[in-house]
């Protein structure tokens, strides 16, 4: 089993170009099928859960063609079955967006019901109110979500609550309806607005994308498109808290800085330098960071995709912090590890109460998912001695070549299958 080794204690420095949103190119490469034309996707980011959509979308009958790693060429022309349901699209979230793509087109589609990164809860039911509104009649069998009808009519969809996947399956479905259809108490994420240009690209009618309310005029059909997918926010973020643990100083490049405003204005509350320029924003982590208090909230609140970087931030910040996740009911379990680690950090519910400590020590931890998996390397880059990442899988799953960007910034860090390798790595870098 593949696995991380790192060596701590050294700030990371240099510059670090930022791939293509996953959660923006997720919904992307579903809505590429949403035509007969050919769609161009480009800024494509080679991780997991994109090269596994892209393989559905290939079982579906599209002719997919890859052009380059950040590059996929894609006719939905050819399309034979409106059912996805291979093994690992049961594991992926993002398979549910095949659902409004078909429904949308072909007015029925068959979906394993999604899986993901376990967070707590991650119910559907805001996703099959807005396709019912529409007028689909949706079922759940066999694990399967089963959406059809006989005509997809336009309808005001207020949402229960606040989510990324529902706005856009609901966007992606209403693309291609009958009339006019109105989206209220949306999520406004940037990824949100990608996609309803993308979609605008394709020849459809979406307005206020990124507002509260978003109005979609459904159009009889979609066109081809060469789309480029906006940087990723998570990334960026990401090495912006590497800057801040390792007290390093990093140029994170080919962002967008408004995306990142939450995470730069918390970074700069706490002690580090934040300096914007049009495309990229450099953090220096100062030695001595204070504490703060960290709410996760839908877009532009703090992102919780950002909670457990920040909260290894907050590690080893001077103080009290309080850190609220309103967004999951259960995104503290990588805490635990944390702990294995030396970090002092209290859980109650969805607060956790953080204690800064001077700094963490290297451990063998587990990463639990993509986020904490990420956060746990940032902890184990700023710790005393070596620390060993284990199940890396879930990082794979939306980090592009993490180790290697890590390296040219200087971090010690290495993939290693056994304990064979992570002796060979402490004798090598002692
Ligand atoms: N929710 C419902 N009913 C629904 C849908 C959501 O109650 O029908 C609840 C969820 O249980 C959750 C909250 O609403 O408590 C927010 O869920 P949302 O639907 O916004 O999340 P998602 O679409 O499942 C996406 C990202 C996540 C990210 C969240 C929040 C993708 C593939 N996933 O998930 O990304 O955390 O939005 O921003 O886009 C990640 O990349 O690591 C990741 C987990």
């Amino acid at each position: 089993m593949e696995r991380y080794i790192v060596k701590g204690g050294r700030p990371l420095e240099g510059e670090v170009e930022i791939s293509g949103a996953k959660n923006a190119a997720l919904p992307i490469l579903a809505a590429a099928i949403m035509t007969d034309e050919t769609v161009v996707i480009e800024n494509l980011p080679d991780v997991k859960d994109i090269n596994v959509l892209i393989d559905a979308i290939s079982k579906l009958g599209a002719t997919v063609v890859r052009e380059g790693r950040h590059r996929v060429k894609i006719s939905g022309k050819t399309i034979n079955s409106v059912c996805a349901d291979n093994e690992y699209i049961k594991k992926m979230r993002a398979s549910y967006y095949l659902l409004g793509a078909l429904l949308g087109k072909y007015k029925k589609a068959e979906v394993s019901m999604p899986g993901g990164c376990n967070l707590g809860t991650r119910a559907i039911d805001q996703h099959i109110k807005g396709f019912t509104l529409l007028g689909a009649d949706v079922n759940i069998e066999y694990g399967k979500i089963i959406a059809q009808t006989k005509e997809l009519k336009g309808n005001h969809v207020f949402f229960d609550t606040v989510s990324v996947g529902a706005t856009i399956n609901i966007m992606l479905a209403a693309a291609l309806a009958k009339g006019m259809t109105i989206l209220e108490n949306v999520a406004k994420e940037p990824h949100i607005v990608d996609v309803a240009n993308m979609l605008n690209s394709m020849g459809a009618n979406i307005k206020g994308a990124g507002t509260d309310v978003i109005r979609i005029k459904g159009v009889e059909k979609l066109h081809g498109t060469e789309y480029s997918v906006i940087p990723d926010q998570i990334e960026a973020g990401t090495f912006m808290c590497a800057a801040a643990v390792t007290r390093g100083n990093i140029l994170v490049k080919n962002v967008i800085p408004k995306h990142l405003e939450a995470i730069s204005a918390k970074l700069y509350e706490i002690g580090c330098s934040v300096e914007e320029y049009d495309d990229a924003v450099r953090v220096i982590g100062n030695t001595k960071l204070s504490g703060t208090q960290i709410k996760t909230l839908p877009y532009p609140g703090f992102p919780t995709d950002m909670q457990p970087q920040m909260t290894v931030t907050l590690a080893t910040a001077g103080g009290i912090s309080t850190v609220i996740e309103s967004i999951f009911d259960n995104r503290f379990k990588y805490v635990d590890e944390l702990t294995l680690m030396g970090a002092k950090i209290k859980v109650e519910g969805n607060v956790a109460v953080v204690e800064g400590v001077e700094m963490l020590k290297g451990a063998q931890v587990n990463a639990l998912d993509l986020r904490a998996g990420a956060a746990l390397v940032l902890a184990g880059l700023g710790a005393d001695g070596f620390t060993v990442v284990e199940d890396i899988h879930f990082i794979q799953r939306g980090y592009e070549d993490f180790p290697l960007k890590l390296t040219k910034l200087g971090a010690t860090i290495a993939v290693v299958n056994d304990e064979k390798e992570i002796q060979k790595f402490k004798f090598k870098t002692a």
